[in-house]
């Protein structure tokens, strides 16, 4: 900006308002979102419209807490990613922290656990039917075990309305202790009640803001294993995996998402995947904990050791702050 004086930047934002904010004498670069970064022929289609282009809203966050969740770690993600890219794919999408920060126009998001999957599905659908069932949900225990205990009778849980499941996850997440998503080997949620005084079982603003994320943007949903939903990914594509971390001690194990957890059999399964992705020309970037064996596998790869607090003890005195590695096949 010659004179380096104050920039006024018009915007879009996800609603279809307009919204001006003003930087002084920073580069222009600076001000792109990864969306615009990332999405180039529509920012031009935008800026030929007057110089206008879609502004990240600040309330698309994660709606469901989720053991492992990258919040705290997105500037420092954001800083490692590749300078271009056409498509974004997150294969553990989680609580989706990244993507929700990013906001990418082209996303393929998954997650081996349905319920979670079901819970965007409706999200995006039906937001309003998910707001009015949540709003009838109770913080009490007697309740809680009831709608908890749906999935104990597995038919009757099956004729259940899609909006009823997402709702009861929901109202899980937020009620549960710890808020930790976990099953026992039938499959069957067995988180006890958290005894929270006031959780906030119905986050109005967030889930419509979400839900008009996934609306705005092209974002595809599916509930898969992680190599399965990576199999037709093309080079110029940008994959970020965040798998369930190698266990730093004996007593930090918690990669029980779902039926079956994952091994380290499971973490050379995925290093062999990410190989196969470096072939191909995908840049990849993976999250894990910064083990020896993870920094063995990753070897031939950039490594960065990042520092983050994580949840993953369930006992709260026993969390703290942990270091982990963000392994890239690119600089
Ligand atoms: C560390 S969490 C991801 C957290 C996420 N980055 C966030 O910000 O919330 C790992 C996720 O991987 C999923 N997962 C576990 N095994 C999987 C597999 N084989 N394929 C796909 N997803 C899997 C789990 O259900 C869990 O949601």
């Amino acid at each position: 900006m010659p004179g380096g004086g104050a920039v006024i930047y018009k915007r879009a934002c996800v609603h279809g308002n307009t919204g001006a904010f003003v930087r002084c004498g920073k580069p222009w670069q600076e001000t792109l979102t990864f969306w615009e970064r990332y999405d180039i022929p529509k920012i031009k289609i935008l800026c030929e419209k007057g110089g206008a282009y879609v502004k990240k809203n600040q309330l698309v966050v994660p709606a469901l807490k989720w053991v492992g969740g990258k919040r705290q770690l997105v500037d420092e993600l954001s800083s490692l990613l590749p300078k271009s890219t056409s498509l974004y794919y997150e294969p553990f999408v989680g609580g989706g922290a990244l993507l929700f920060h990013l906001q990418p126009g082209k996303a393929y998001i998954n997650d081996i656990n349905a319920d979670l999957m079901g819970v965007y599905s409706v999200i995006k659908e039906d937001v309003d039917g998910l707001i009015k069932e949540l709003k009838t949900y109770k913080n009490e225990s007697e309740f809680f075990y009831r709608v908890r205990d749906w999935d104990r009778d597995s038919e009757s849980y099956k004729a259940l309305s899609d909006v009823k499941k997402a709702a009861r996850i929901l109202y899980l997440n937020k009620t549960c202790y710890n808020g930790l998503y976990r099953v026992n080997n039938a499959g069957e949620f067995n988180s006890p009640f958290g005894n929270y005084r006031n959780p906030n079982i119905v986050n109005e603003p967030v889930l419509r803001a979400v839900s008009a994320y996934f609306n705005k943007a092209e974002v595809h949903f599916s509930s898969l294993d992680y190599a399965q939903a990576l199999a037709d990914v093309k080079r110029g594509a940008f994959v970020y995996l965040d798998p369930p971390y190698d266990p730093v001690s004996e007593t930090s194990n918690f990669t029980g998402y779902s039926k079956g957890g994952f091994t380290k059999e499971e973490q050379i399964r995925l290093r062999k995947c990410c190989d196969e992705l470096d072939r191909r020309g995908v840049k990849f970037m993976l999250s894990n904990s910064a083990t020896e064996f993870i920094k063995e596998q990753y070897g031939a790869y950039d490594i960065k050791v990042v520092h983050a607090k994580r949840s993953i003890n369930s006992v709260g005195s026993k969390r703290g702050d942990v270091d982990e590695v963000v392994v890239r096949n690119y600089v």
